[in-house]
């Protein structure tokens, strides 16, 4: 079991000691090592069993230590991140000679995230190296918005969990990267389309190339609960599949079923995020057979939501 509580020093004291520790973040909690040092890196890996071509973001608490292992910093970069560091945003930029390959699974880039939590913005500040953090989930599961998630899954495998309550995005960062200097979208996340383009203009989108090696996040079957799900219409999925024990993921309506769950009954996108995760991962405790799920409106944090459901159906 690891131990949770909120005590920064100790969190501190084990990264310093090459050791790794659950961090909360806005977006999902982080299974976080230092980023400079080789054995921790290569812990990451090995905790969440995640494949070596995989690369990891690397955390920082503001642009100017990104600085430290980026260079070419594109002019709209720059922008994306006046406007949304710290925040659930992670940049794509060419990396120094400072970061790994193994860090980046060997790309020329590395992803920067500025994550914006109290507790891990303190850390951050205080030590004197980045920190690379991928979900801390085991590789392709459901990601953990709660200290218990993590417990849960790497609990036996790690000694400490830093606890900064419920996640309150609830959904893992956008991925924006550069292509001749113009921004692309390789993952949506709690920033949405409309806020990059408010900033940037028009925005490429790639986030459906399932066969891109470059982003093996971007797979189908990735974010997926261990019960199958299908996605569609809820009252005709329920004919299609009367026969069987059905947990129902509704968006906002009541389907008077024993094991559901309404993401927002009030129908608030922002709400349907933070509930997604611990949803998912509650039906997948239930004495149900398959998830039936519906999509949300797909605007604004919504892209980001039918995201997660559509690769969870393709598990
Ligand atoms: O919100 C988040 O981003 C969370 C919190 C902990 O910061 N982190 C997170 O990390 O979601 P992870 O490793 O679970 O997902 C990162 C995704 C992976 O799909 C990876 O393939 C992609 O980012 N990625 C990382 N570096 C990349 C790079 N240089 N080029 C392309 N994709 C990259
Ligand atoms: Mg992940």
């Amino acid at each position: 079991m690891a131990e949770i509580g909120s005590d920064i020093e100790k969190a501190k004291s084990l990264l310093i000691a090459g050791e790794l520790v659950a961090i909360p973040t806005e977006t999902v909690y982080g299974l976080a090592g230092n980023a400079l040092d080789l054995s921790a890196v290569t812990k990451i890996f090995e905790v969440k069993s995640r494949p070596q071509f995989d690369p990891l973001i690397v955390h920082v608490p503001n642009l100017i230590a990104a600085q430290q292992y980026t260079t070419n910093l594109p002019d709209q970069a720059r922008l994306l991140a006046h406007k949304y560091w710290p925040g659930p945003l992670t940049l794509l930029l060419k990396k120094k000679s400072n970061i790994s390959d193994l860090v980046t699974s060997g790309l020329d880039t590395v992803g920067m995230r500025c994550p914006d939590h109290p507790l891990t913005q303190a850390l951050l500040g205080s030590l004197t190296f980045p920190l690379a953090a991928p979900s801390a989930n085991p590789f392709g599961y459901v990601s953990p918005t709660r200290p218990q998630h993590v417990e849960e899954q790497l609990g036996n495998r790690i000694s400490y969990i830093l606890d900064g309550g419920p996640s309150k995005i609830g959904i893992e960062s956008t991925i924006v990267g550069f292509e001749d200097g113009l921004p692309v979208i390789f993952r949506f996340g709690g920033i949405t389309l409309e806020q990059v383009e408010g900033v940037v203009g028009t925005v490429a989108v790639r986030t459906n190339s399932t066969s891109n090696p470059k982003s093996p996040g971007q797979l189908v079957g990735h974010y997926a609960p261990g019960k199958k799900l299908v996605l569609g219409n809820i009252s005709e999925l329920m004919r299609l599949h009367a026969g069987k024990s059905c947990g129902i993921l509704s968006y906002q309506h009541d389907f008077q079923s024993r094991f559901q769950f309404i993401l927002s009954p009030s129908g608030q996108l922002n709400e349907a995020a933070q509930n997604l995760f611990s949803a998912l991962r509650n039906l997948d405790k239930m004495p149900i057979e398959i998830i039936i799920a519906e999509p949300v409106p797909d605007i604004g944090l919504g892209k980001a939501i039918n995201d997660r459901l559509k690769r969870a159906a393709g598990r």
